[in-house]
């Protein structure tokens, strides 16, 4: 596939990382709940995200998860002890990389390749430096740096003047459809990483390209 692809620009929670390896923890401490309190704990996560930018009422995306966390808990009917709490956000400071993702981003470490999320700083740099994946990208950007997330236009363009790239030279990879589609609208080109093998969002901003893992994107280089 012949393109002028300047930058590879990563997702990171749920495309990189697996925001579900907190599950056993989850489960230990409270023991048949772990996977409901996970699932409840990403959905609320980016949905106060969301909200938060609507409101125009900003709090950095460690603080969110923290939050969520605490109501996710709750909804299943557990209480969160402070101990709890940290143990859980420590395991969210070593989500587990998927297994591709090593393999292929190193057949792409002449590109320039670069990390851009919602989460802050406090929150991404531990998770990456403290896994495989250290030392991999030239550039770990985080919405936190402009207060405004993702699927906001400006967070989009915000990345791609830090990386000083046209928007056309971009190829943007997440596994969030509702990421992907704020990409495409922005203006990336766009490869959804549907690891769950779900529909596309209905908001008629169809990703460029498919794949069932990060594997696929190789067909990008040149
Ligand atoms: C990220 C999460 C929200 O931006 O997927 O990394």
């Amino acid at each position: 596939m012949k393109t002028n692809i300047k930058a590879f620009v990563f997702d990171v929670y749920g495309t990189l990382f697996d925001v579900h390896s907190v599950v056993e923890r989850c489960n230990q401490l409270f023991p048949g709940k772990g996977e409901k309190i996970s699932k409840t704990w990403r959905e609320k996560q980016l949905e106060y995200a969301n909200l938060r930018e609507i409101m125009g009422n900003y709090e950095t995306f460690f603080s969110i998860t923290k939050d969520s966390l605490r109501y996710a808990v709750t909804k299943h009917g557990e209480e969160l002890s402070e101990s709890s709490e940290d143990t859980l956000i420590i395991e969210y400071l070593r989500l587990t990389v998927y297994e591709e993702v090593k393999e292929v981003l190193r057949k792409l470490e002449h590109k320039q390749l670069a990390v851009f999320s919602n989460g802050s700083h406090d929150m991404l740099d531990p998770l990456i430096d403290q896994s495989i994946l250290h030392n991999t990208f030239n550039q770990v950007i985080s919405v936190d740096e402009i207060k405004v997330f993702k699927p906001a236009p400006g967070a989009y363009d915000y990345a791609a003047k830090k990386l000083k790239v046209k928007p056309e030279e971009v190829l943007f990879m997440s596994s969030n459809g509702w990421d992907i589609s704020g990409a495409k609208n922005y203006g990336f080109h766009t490869a959804w990483i549907n690891r769950k093998e779900l529909p596309v969002e209905g908001l008629n901003l169809i990703p460029d390209k498919t794949y069932k893992d990060l594997s696929g994107i190789l067909e990008w280089i040149d």
